[in-house]
């Protein structure tokens, strides 16, 4: 890789894309197998969910081991061997790091609990609490509040923001910084080129002393101005980027900043500074204000719809500002997220073309390209149909609520499957047959997929598969990887830019709607080539573009 803008990232929930040994969880041989797929669809730097050990209470966010491969996904020589077979294609390979926590059968908090003189007590967060009380009113976001009883029957509490079984690390603590320089260095000097930095934005926590105003206080209360993006993150962080950068100086790193807003990110990625080349921010992508829900059902369960146009406003400001700055994270969906094609709430019939006009849209704006696996097929949720499998509290009570009030549970369950991550996590579709061509056993996670797989869209020229091929070939000129950007914002049912690159200009023209818009051009448009489209129709003699619905048309000139 030459610069990161040349970087197509595509991320892969490793128990879900491929099982080479049949047992039904997708493993590391499984992604080397695949690897001629990924190299042909142009992607070059693969993002792997985490691989270490992990009793898998929140699927390897809980590692117990950093330093081995969690065992259902294979070996230490797997893991070589993958690494290896991916920089003979030229590829880059990076890891999801957990800094936030452990899991509570990491050896840091065992002993830590069996003995409160270890020295490892403090590279947790523990505290009295109040007459006998939780400290604060902070609350946890897996539910409930951040304070869990010391198993060990003190009077103390410890902090974690996540599961209970995910106790938070004090990074205040100069050894658990050390501790976790010394693991991403262990897998640099094993050839992984950057991480994707997990939850860092909550490293550093607010005095306990300090509740969350509210009128219910019985309530544990989110509370984000006392967990998240606290200005010692950014200490933290510097101090641990630039450790790594003495021993890999372009050692890629992808943050996860999942509430921050354009300001923060601008801070998050500053140049002059050893911090993130590029974040991953939630904030492009909002609900509609007035969802239509069903009252008798917790909203939570019920799925809800993508806001495009604050997408676009969002979307727009955050490139202009950026522009001199970072490359944006450019992404549709992730495993914490519905798939984009289920958030888009629109008719089956019509997801194979906003598919193709989503990915022309996000992927040749300035930034880094992240294609969440599948999603180059057309995937949507799978249909899982067992609420155990969400493995979530919130989907077994939406569906007991739901039986009581006379809903039928099959749709109970599809309400879930496409609003819940755990439907975003179904396995990759490889093929027509049994399991999707994923495994001979069944799945980790049994779910019905939608039908498309890798197998059927080769042969089919219009398929999602081929289009994708297409905008990612495209998208590694010059033009896309260095040029300027400039938005057209005038009609809202369009998304429209300019790329600039020397005397060379792409115009992307993408249909918002599920309706036919025309559009007038510009004698520069119809003087250019056409270099991508669908449902598009060009009459360059009459200076008029007719595009169907969900039509998308690319022009360089
Ligand atoms: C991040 C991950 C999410 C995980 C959480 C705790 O938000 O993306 O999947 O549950 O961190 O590690
Ligand atoms: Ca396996």
């Amino acid at each position: 890789m030459h610069s990161n803008a040349e970087r197509i990232i595509y991320q892969i929930y490793p128990k879900s894309f491929m099982d080479s040994n049949h047992d039904g969880i997708g493993d590391l041989n499984g992604i080397t197998q695949r690897l001629d797929y990924l190299q042909s669809l142009g992607v070059n730097t693969l993002w792997l969910n985490p691989i270490f050990v992990s009793p898998q209470v929140d699927n390897g966010y809980d590692v117990s081991n950093y330093f081995r491969i969690e065992p259902t996904l294979g070996t230490m020589a797997d893991f070589e061997k993958l690494v290896t077979s991916v920089h003979d294609r030229g590829m880059e390979l990076i890891l999801d790091l957990v800094l936030n926590h452990t899991s509570d059968q990491h050896p840091w908090f065992k002993d830590a609990v069996s003995d409160p003189q270890s020295i490892y007590r403090n590279y947790y967060l523990w505290d009295k609490g109040r007459a006998g009380q939780v400290p604060n009113n902070w609350a946890s976001f897996f539910g409930g509040s951040v304070w869990e009883k010391d198993p060990a029957g003190t009077d103390e509490y410890y902090f974690h923001l996540f599961d209970k079984a995910m106790p938070d690390l004090n990074w205040k603590n100069p050894e658990v910084r050390q501790a976790m320089v010394d693991i991403a260095k262990f897998w640099l000097q094993r050839g992984v080129d950057g991480f994707r930095l997990d939850a860092f934005i909550h490293i550093a926590k607010a005095d306990f002393r300090q509740d969350v105003f509210t009128a219910d206080s019985q309530q544990p209360q989110i509370a984000d101005e006392y967990y998240a993006n606290l200005p010692q993150v950014q200490e933290y962080l510097a101090e641990f980027v630039h450790a790594l950068k003495e021993i890999k100086a372009d050692v890629f790193i992808l943050g996860e900043a999942s509430s921050a807003d354009i300001d923060l990110v601008e801070s998050y990625t500053d140049p002059k500074r050893d911090l993130c080349d590029s974040v991953v921010s939630f904030r492009y992508f909002q609900d509609v204000p007035e969802p239509q829900l069903i009252d008798q059902l917790p909203a939570a369960g019920q799925p809800h719809k993508l806001d495009l146009a604050q997408f676009k406003r969002t979307m727009v400001s955050w490139q202009a500002v950026l522009q001199e700055w970072s490359l944006p994270t450019l992404y549709w969906s992730n495993h914490d997220l519905p798939r984009i094609l289920d958030k888009l709430q629109i008719e089956p019939s019509m997801q194979t073309d906003a598919a193709k006009m989503l990915a022309v849209l996000m992927y040749l704006q300035r930034g880094i390209p992240c294609i969440y696996y599948g999603e180059e097929l057309g995937m949507t949720a799978g249909q899982l149909t067992d609420p155990a499998d969400f493995n979530d509290e919130l989907a077994e009570s939406f569906v007991a609520t739901g039986t009581s009030h006379g809903f039928v549970r099959e749709s109970l369950l599809e309400s879930l499957s496409v609003s819940h991550k755990m439907g975003a996590r179904s396995v990759m579709q490889w093929t027509d047959g049994v399991f999707a061509g994923f495994s001979s056993q069944t799945p980790w996670l049994n779910a019905k997929g939608n039908g498309n797989s890798v197998l059927l869209e080769k042969r089919d020229p219009d398929s999602v598969l081929n289009f994708y091929g297409q905008v990612l070939a495209l998208r590694q000129k010059k033009l896309f990887t260095e040029g300027r950007i400039v938005f057209e914002v005038n009609d809202p049912d369009l998304y429209g830019y300019t790329r600039f690159w020397e005397k060379q200009q792409a115009y992307i023209m993408c249909n918002l709607t599920d309706h036919e818009k025309k559009i007038k051009l510009t004698e520069e448009q119809c003087a250019s080539r056409v270099k991508l489209k669908n449902r598009a129709q060009f009459d360059r003699t009459a200076n008029k573009l007719t595009l169907g619905a969900y039509g998308v048309l690319v022009l360089e000139g």
